[in-house]
């Protein structure tokens, strides 16, 4: 269920009342626009594959990158059209990485309705989030300052590294705390660290304002990564929109499960390996029990709480306007998604 109403369509009366959608209500003209112009990309791609594209861009996520990209917009400075061209492509490069991976994870859910892979399988959905990256990358090369192409660019690899590091690191034990966090950084923290750096430098701003906006944006994305990694345990899919547990049935290590497996006795670590590598419904179904009952998503669910005051820290040492503010109420609404999965 998506609460926030920056989408076009039919309004939902849930997310008008709900102060979720503050910091989204904030930047509600921007995000239009920025949806209007995802929307047209379709038109740039061949005609052969336009039913592809035009089923991936007009799926509802959440557009927080977006968002986060206006918000420090006007935080720092103006939101002027070079943020809403950056909203976009963020959330382009976003949506290629989901297709992806989405084939990875063999999730057949996304955004509320099937994902590209169970549509249209393997091959042309590796092939569509290829094509997606290469449009966003066309479009960041025409920023007047090529600095900015450059990072995104670089944001991009940073994201496929972490996915690729941790494809490689499945089902592999000796994965530390350090490795994971290194993970998720590169893997989310990037287009978070990305978003709000980016729009605090269009607005050409002193070190001290950019450093803050970058430290907002890494704190709030590694953040993210976790409750979402706790929201793979205990979340629920309807809920959520998406497949879930799909971390478990892939060995994927995510915070509450290493938790676990670093304070088990032998054989208990023995028992939650044999069920990780299992990966059957009823192996990821008991690892989800013993993940919550043992209290290690509750505990992740703090860290994340604690991570989130930092990012918001961060805001309120940026002057204080209705941008930054709406930039602590971004955490704010992350803390209300960890409420609700924190059992
Ligand atoms: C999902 O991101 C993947 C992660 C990085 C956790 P979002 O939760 O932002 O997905 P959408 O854009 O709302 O679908
Ligand atoms: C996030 O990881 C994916 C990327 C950052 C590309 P997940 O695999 O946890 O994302 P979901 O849960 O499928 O949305
Ligand atoms: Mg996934
Ligand atoms: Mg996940």
């Amino acid at each position: 269920v998506n609460f926030f109403t920056n989408s076009i369509g039919p309004a939902r009366t849930e997310a008008a009342i709900s102060p979720l959608a503050l910091p989204f209500n904030l930047v509600k003209k921007h995000l239009q626009i920025v949806e209007g112009e995802i929307s047209a990309q379709v038109r740039a791609f061949d005609p052969g594959i336009e039913e592809y594209v035009k089923y991936a861009v007009e799926s509802r996520g959440k557009r927080l990158r977006p968002a986060l990209v206006l918000l420090v917009g006007g935080a720092t400075g103006n939101i002027g059209q070079e943020h809403v061209n950056l909203a976009v492509i963020l959330e382009l490069i976003h949506l290629a990485t989901l297709i992806h991976d989405d084939i990875i994870d063999g999730a057949e859910l996304r955004r509320e309705r099937p994902t590209a892979n169970a549509l249209w399988g393997n091959a042309t959905s590796v092939l569509l989030g290829d094509a997606l990256f290469a449009h966003a990358m066309k479009l960041s090369a025409s920023f007047e300052d090529a600095e900015i192409c450059r990072q995104i660019a670089n944001a991009t690899s940073d994201v496929c590294a972490g996915e690729i590091i941790q494809t490689q690191r499945r089902r592999d034990w000796k994965l530390t705390l350090e490795e994971y966090y290194r993970i998720i950084e590169m893997k989310t923290g990037a287009l978070f660290v990305l978003a709000s750096d980016l729009a605090a430098r269009l607005n050409h701003q002193e070190p001290a304002v950019q450093e803050n906006c970058r430290e907002y944006g890494r704190k709030l994305g590694i953040a993210y990564q976790i409750y979402d990694d706790c929201l793979d345990i205990a979340g629920s899919e309807e809920a959520a929109g998406k497949t879930l547990r799909t971390d478990l049935g892939k060995g994927k290590l995510t915070l509450p499960i290493l938790r676990m497996l670093n304070e088990s006795t032998d054989l208990r670590h023995k028992e939650i390996c044999e069920l990780l590598e299992d990966g059957g419904e009823p192996a990821v179904n008991q690892l989800a029990d013993m993940a919550i009952a043992g209290g290690y998503v509750h505990r992740s669910i703090e860290e994340t709480r604690a991570l989130v005051a930092a990012a918001k820290a961060h805001a309120v040492a940026l002057p204080d306007t209705e941008y930054s503010q709406g930039m602590q109420a971004i955490g704010d609404v992350l803390l209300s998604l960890l409420a609700k999965i924190d059992q």
